[in-house]
């Protein structure tokens, strides 16, 4: 809990956005995703400010909604002045749904499909940010048709190596993601794509993983971009205008993690746009164009997943493991990543810890546990356990495994709850299942 949150403990219940969790779970049912909208419009304007006053507002923070993608997180994001990074055919159509201005989305993907770079033209797609030739060459086409000079950056691979789990790094030098600037290969193809008539290069964007906490990881990405802008220059005379400096910036879930404040990711931003700005008198360039793709940070702690708890299962002398009526389903963060979490006792959310216990959720499969080893209070069936800081990359990787439903989602404020997204249904599971007919025709010769 932090300065930001409206997380808080009113007569041992845990209250959010002014609204009781066990009320909550009464009301909307459990498993439930809930969204503290303050938070989110804080950190947004957090990242707006900024750009503002360290950078003369001379750049644009985009909301990486891969975090959490539904329309209601487009229309914030456009409402606090941001731009979007949308990384799917998905993303974009739900940006598109919510009326997102076209021109400040920028759409990235390692694996982009025709449909997709179809679909970014056809909408208008402000920026595409390009990882290959073949769909640098597909756009280009697609562009001229349309009769139009389609706005791209180049996403490059600095080699930075960021401290943080090696799933979410992606600056290694093995990386799938972008060209690399130590081999020439990023250099090759900015050549390549200046040949294109109807591609409009910007820039060059970069992304060196996520849940960094080090200010120097983004500084020495920032340094390296800046001296590679000033390499392609002297080598080519092309002038980029626009740094994308990416996402990544780290946030709590456990003591083990540092409790960041307002000023401390202001600093980030402070950081990265003075490297910005001594380099470009260094290597005497122009300062370029700011973007920066905050995901975790924006929505992640806003976020608190509502269980209730089904079973208590003890085994002797090894474990207890408390069973909820979710689990990897709606977040998968600890069979992917081993993540770690602090969880509450919602309706005794004060009551002395008393036990070490291992969250499990209801899928089939050892590997489907919430988070181990945390400390509760005695807890059994009826209970409600809340998950912290489940806001980024826990909707956004739900699953229907075991054919569970996907818990709906609500936004939280002055004591008020909205759904945002609805529980999914049994019918939902079903409605795209589709009996071959020639089944039917089976069971009549039988
Ligand atoms: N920009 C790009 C190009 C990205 O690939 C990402 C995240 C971001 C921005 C946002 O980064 P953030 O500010 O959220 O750290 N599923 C993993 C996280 C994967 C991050 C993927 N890319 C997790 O649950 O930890």
């Amino acid at each position: 809990m932090n300065e930001r949150s409206t997380l808080c403990i009113k007569k041992g219940e845990l209250v959010i956005g002014g609204c009781k969790a066990t009320e909550l779970a009464k009301e909307f049912g459990t498993p439930l995703y809930v969204f503290d909208e303050d938070y989110i419009r804080k950190m947004m304007s957090l990242y707006k400010g900024a750009i503002e006053r360290h950078y003369s507002g001379n750049g644009l923070p985009l909301y990486a909604s891969k975090a959490f993608s539904c329309l209601a997180m487009y229309k914030m994001a456009d409402s606090e002045g941001l731009g979007v990074d949308v990384v799917s055919g998905g993303e974009l159509y739900t940006a598109h749904m919510a009326g997102f201005p076209m021109e400040k989305v920028y759409m990235h993907g390692n694996s982009k499909t025709d449909e997709e770079l179809k679909m970014a033209v056809d909408y208008g797609v402000g920026t595409m940010v390009l990882d290959c030739l073949e769909e640098a060459l597909i756009l280009d086409r697609l562009a001229r048709e349309k009769g139009i000079k389609q706005n791209v950056l180049i996403r490059v691979n600095p080699g930075v190596e960021a401290h943080t789990h090696k799933y979410v790094q992606t600056s290694r030098p093995d990386s799938k993601f972008g060209f690399p600037v130590a081999d020439g290969s990023a250099l090759r193809f900015v050549r390549e794509i200046l040949k294109f008539e109807n591609l409009n290069l910007l820039g060059f964007h970069c992304h060196i993983g996520s849940q960094i906490f080090e200010k120097q990881s983004f500084v020495l990405a920032a340094q390296k971009m800046m001296s590679f802008v000033a390499v392609v220059q002297e080598m080519t005379d092309y002038e980029a205008s626009v740094i994308d400096i990416g996402g990544g910036f780290g946030i709590y879930y456990t003591d083990e993690d540092p409790r960041l404040t307002e000023e401390d990711y202001e600093s980030y931003v402070e950081a990265i746009a003075e490297t910005l700005k001594s380099e470009a008198k260094r290597l005497e360039i122009k300062e370029p164009y700011l973007l920066l793709e905050p995901g975790r940070s924006i929505v992640g702690e806003a976020g608190v997943t509502l269980y209730t708890v089904n079973t208590v299962k003890d085994i002797p002398r090894l474990k207890r493991y408390v069973a909820v009526d979710g689990g990897m389903g709606d977040n998968p963060r600890y069979a992917l990543y081993q993540s770690k979490y602090t969880v509450l006792c919602a309706n005794r959310a004060d009551a002395a810890t008393e036990q070490i216990v291992s969250i499990a959720g209801k899928c089939c499969e050892s590997g489907d546990i919430v988070a181990a080893d945390v400390a509760l209070p005695e807890v059994g069936r009826g209970d409600i356990l809340a998950v912290l800081s489940t806001g980024a990359y826990n909707y956004s990787m739900a699953s229907n495994y075991n054919r569970n439903t996907i818990p709906g989602a609500v936004l939280v404020k002055d004591g008020r709850a909205e759904t945002i997204i609805k529980r999914q249904s049994l019918d939902d599971l079903v409605c795209l299942d589709v009996v071959p007919e020639s089944f039917e025709k089976s069971w009549v010769t039988l």
